[in-house]
C-alpha cells in the first residue's frame, strides 16, 4: 500500500467507533467481548496516529444516548475505560501523548473520573498526540452548554451580545483551542453523525467503512488517510480557487 503524504496529513482525525456489538454477535459472543476487542483497536489506532504525527485524535467512546443501554453493558464499558486508562498511563507518558476528555464529566462514575483526571493531569504537559476521549458526549448538548455559558457572561456584563461570533462560540466548546477535525471516520457501516462534533465537523471529510471497529487497525487508518488525501477540499470556493489557495 502507498504511504500517506506527510505534508498533507489530517491535523485532526475523529472516529465513531461503531460495530463492537455486531462483531461479538457474529462470533456468538456476548456484546461486551466486542467492546473488549474494540479496546485493542483503540490501542492500535492511537499508536499508529502517534507514529504518523497526527496532531489530534478524537474517539467517540460513549455518547449521552449510550446511558440508555442496559445497565450491565454501561457498567462493563465504564470498567473497560477505567482499565484502559490505568494500563495506558505509563505508555502515554512515555509516548508524549496528552489525554483530554470531551463530555459531561459529572455523569462519569466517580471511580472512573478519578483515574481519568489523574491521567489528564499527568499527561497535560505532553506535546505529542492529543488524545480526546468523547465520554458522555453529545454535540447538541455541547452547543447548548456553550450557549448557557455565553448567556451567563452577557448577564454578568463580561460580554456584549454583539461581540458573540463564531470564535466566541468555539471558545466555549470542549474542543476550545484545537483545530477542527479534517477527517471523520465511522466504522460499522452506518452513514450518520449520531450527534458527534456537530459544530466542529462542518468541513470535515467524511469516511464511512463497513469494517466493524474491532477489525479496524492501522492498515484501515492508512487507507482512510490515503482516501482523504485524494480529495479536494474547497471550503465553499470553486475548484480553481481552492487549488490556488492550497498552493500558497
Ligand atoms: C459502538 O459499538 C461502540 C461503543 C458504544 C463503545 C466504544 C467503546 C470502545 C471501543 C471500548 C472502550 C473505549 C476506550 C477508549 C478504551 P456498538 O456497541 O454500538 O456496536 P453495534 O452497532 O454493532 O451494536
Amino acid at each position: 500500500m502507498p504511504k500517506p503524504n506527510p505534508a498533507s496529513l489530517p491535523r485532526h482525525i475523529a472516529i465513531i467507533m461503531d460495530g463492537n456489538g455486531r462483531w461479538a454477535e457474529q462470533q456468538g459472543k456476548p456484546r461486551i467481548m466486542g467492546h473488549r476487542a474494540g479496546v485493542e483497536s483503540v490501542q492500535d489506532i492511537v499508536r499508529a496516529s502517534r507514529e504518523l504525527g497526527i496532531g489530534v485524535l478524537t474517539l467517540y467512546a460513549f455518547s449521552t444516548e449510550n446511558w440508555k443501554r442496559p445497565p450491565l453493558e454501561v457498567q462493563a464499558l465504564m470498567g473497560l475505560l477505567k482499565a484502559f486508562l490505568e494500563s495506558e498511563l505509563a505508555t502515554m507518558v512515555h509516548n508524549n501523548v496528552s489525554l483530554r476528555c470531551l463530555g459531561q464529566k459529572d455523569r462519569i462514575p466517580p471511580e472512573v473520573r478519578k483515574v481519568m483526571e489523574r491521567v489528564i493531569r499527568e499527561t497535560a504537559g505532553n506535546s505529542g498526540l492529543i488524545l480526546n476521549l468523547a465520554l458522555s458526549y453529545g454535540g447538541r448538548n455541547e452547543i447548548t452548554q456553550a450557549a448557557q455559558a455565553i448567556a451567563r457572561e452577557c448577564r454578568d456584563g463580561l460580554l456584549r451580545p454583539e461581540a458573540i461570533d463564531q470564535a466566541v462560540l468555539e471558545q466555549h466548546l470542549y474542543t476550545a483551542g484545537l483545530p477542527d477535525p479534517d477527517l471523520l471516520i465511522r466504522t460499522g457501516g452506518e452513514t450518520r453523525l449520531s450527534n458527534f462534533l456537530l459544530w466542529q465537523a462542518s468541513y470535515a471529510e467524511l469516511y464511512f467503512t463497513e469494517t466493524l471497529w474491532p477489525d479496524f487497525r492501522k492498515q484501515d487508518l492508512l487507507h482512510a488517510i490515503l482516501d482523504f488525501q485524494k480529495r479536494q477540499r474547497r471550503f465553499g470556493k470553486t475548484g480553481e480557487q481552492a487549488k490556488q489557495s492550497s498552493s500558497h
